[in-house]
């Protein structure tokens, strides 16, 4: 490949990479605050990014079912699930735009499950003090995405589907733009841009078992603002979902929404015992995320598992017609991949990764360190803390993308072009091809061994043991990867895609890990048995950076919860979290 003949050049103000809420989001606001020439660059096809599978639905103090609820309880709520890790700030950010965030998805169009005088519908999901989730049955990401895409189609904002970001371009100014990859038409494109934006999903692809589908959530967006130079935070937070599938195989981890507990479904052991009324008696099936996945952890591991290694998911007490209106995707679901009806027997469901709450260390507008470079979404971390609430990652995506786009937009309308020098593209470049020049295989084995070393050993419960075994696996996979072979060319080249994904995989699991291994406690999703107790010097965020080929780890001291809040969170009774703040 010759730098200086093969590539395209494509100027835009701002570049979105990622197609899914935060970046459509974040598009349709920039262009609203008069940038229009915006350019989203998505690695799925248009429309079917990862957050058409989110499903239970999205959070918003509307106070339609319980007029009780305010923005202050949410954030109350979102904060203690946090296990006070998140940022005080942006917690309210978020919970205070929620109910205009929602109703614009509204006046575009989403279709919310409504009562019969017209009001909204509001569910639970765990660990809500009051019923604030809205939802469209239980394909809520996807009818998101279906308003989301009509309004950028509407504003004719550019798209350009099935483009994979190899690396961002960068100088000591700032952001200059991204080396992209199109594999269909086997081209190299060079993006310049004012801003750039990543919105490209989360990490929980490093897992073996998780609730993505194979070609998405790698930790693209994670692993390109870190090999750039922008810091991670609290990586080690990864949320495991209680309820994934677990057979058959090819869909194992497949997502079990948090919605059928909503709507009354209850969790049983082999013995048919409802397990969770020793571990949660108050809250029980509707508790905070990582207990509930540790309960069903524990009952798995003492024997209480199911023929397919999970527990039950019990349904049936509920009419066919309401999980009908209420739970049609999951009811396909099984139909289709088990061929039970859950109407009438049970699933069978354990714990999958589902989110990462870690990320790109971001301000509270969504700027990196580097000049004009943003980041949103699950690409970032600090919003939710050691855990996230179900239904706060849809509305992540459209809050804070609607906040970034505008920032973005700002930045671009004043800001010169910083011009591509042809150093640095063709720096990006050789780097590509010294890995093309090696030829042959080798990556997928790489990324399958190491997504189950992270299953295992870095997974819903960790030691200092585990982990020292995974970073030694790790490494040893990061020497094999040195030698790995990829055929040349570009078209068609999804063994070079696998491999460059591979290669930021390994790093990041090696930032999971060393935080995971400096942070000394327990607290929310990370839990150490040797280091159970949450610890109150621990309420710092992990920031991992990266200099060369070195990694360095700091703790940074959270703003203390303002005395305000601490009133709110007195006021919601019975909530173990609460002893965290004492
Ligand atoms: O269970 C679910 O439907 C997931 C929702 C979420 O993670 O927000």
């Amino acid at each position: 490949m010759d730098a200086k003949i093969n590539y395209e050049t494509v100027s835009t103000d701002i570049l979105i990479i990622g197609s899914g809420a935060s970046g459509l989001r974040a598009a349709i606001a920039a262009h609203d605050e008069g940038c229009k020439n915006v350019i989203v660059l998505g690695k799925c096809k248009r429309g079917d990014a990862h957050t058409v599978l989110a499903t239970g639905g999205i959070n918003a103090a509307l106070g339609t079912m319980d007029p009780k609820d305010s923005w202050k309880i949410h954030a109350a709520d979102t904060l203690m699930e946090g296990g006070f890790l998140a940022d005080q700030r942006a917690v309210e950010i978020l919970c205070r735009n929620a109910p205009d965030a929602v109703n614009a998805l509204v006046s575009w169009g989403a279709r919310f499950h409504r009562e019969k005088d017209g009001r909204l519908t509001q569910r639970f999901f765990g660990a809500h003090t009051y019923r604030r989730t809205c939802f469209y049955g239980d394909q809520t990401g996807k009818e998101m995405m279906r308003v989301l895409v009509k309004e950028v189609t509407r504003r004719k904002i550019k798209f350009m589907e099935e483009l994979f970001v190899v690396s961002l371009l960068k100088s000591r100014e700032g952001i200059r733009g991204a080396l992209c990859i199109d594999f269909k038409r086997g081209k190299l494109i060079v993006f310049s841009a004012k801003a750039v934006v990543i919105a490209a999903g989360g990490y929980t692809k490093l897992y073996s078992r998780s609730s993505s589908r194979g070609y998405e959530n790698h930790g693209d967006g994670a692993g390109l603002a870190f090999d750039a130079g922008v810091g991670l935070v609290d990586m080690e937070m990864v949320q495991f979902h209680p309820t994934g599938m677990v057979f058959p195989k090819s869909a194992v981890g497949t997502l079990v929404t948090e919605a059928v507990r909503g709507e009354g479904g209850i969790l049983l052991n082999s013995k048919g015992e409802r397990f969770m009324k020793r571990y949660l008696p108050d809250r029980m099936e509707l508790g905070p995320r990582d207990e509930v996945a540790r309960a069903i952890y524990n009952e798995i591991k003492k024997g209480n598992g199911t023929p397919h290694g999970g527990v039950y998911l019990d349904i049936t007490a509920m009419p066919k017609s309401r999980i009908l209106d209420r739970l049609p995707k999951m009811y396909h679901q099984f139909k289709e991949l088990v061929h039970i009806d859950v109407s009438g027997q049970k699933m069978e469901v354990a714990p999958t990764a589902h989110y990462t709450r870690g990320g790109v260390d971001v301000s509270l507008s969504g700027e990196t360190s580097i000049k004009g470079l943003f980041a949103v979404g699950e690409t970032v971390g600090q919003i939710h803390g050691a855990n996230r609430l179900g239904g706060n990652s849809l509305l992540e995506t459209i809050v804070y993308g609607k906040i970034v786009g505008e920032e973005a937009a700002r930045l671009a309308c004043t800001a010169e072009r910083n011009k591509l020098s042809a150093i640095e593209v063709e720096e990006a470049i050789s780097k590509l091809e010294s890995l093309q020049g090696k030829a042959a295989g080798g990556a997928q084995r790489i990324r399958a061994r190491l997504q189950d070393t992270m299953w295992s050993d870095v997974g819903i419960v960790r030691t200092g043991k585990q982990m020292t075994v995974a970073l030694k696996e790790i490494r040893k996979l990061r020497q094999q990867f040195s030698a790995v072979k990829v055929r040349s060319g570009l078209k068609n080249n999804l063994e070079l895609k696998t491999a460059l994904e591979t290669e930021k995989m390994l790093l990041l699991c090696e930032a999971v890990v060393l935080s995971a291994m400096f942070r000394k406690e327990s607290r929310g999703a990370h839990y150490r048995s040797d280091y159970p107790k949450t610890s109150e010097s621990w309420r710092v965020n992990v920031v991992v950076t990266k200099s060369g080929s070195n990694i360095a780890l700091e703790r940074r001291p959270i703003p203390r919860i303002s005395p305000e809040m601490r009133k709110v969170i007195a006021g919601l009774k019975g909530r173990a979290s609460h002893k965290l703040l004492e």
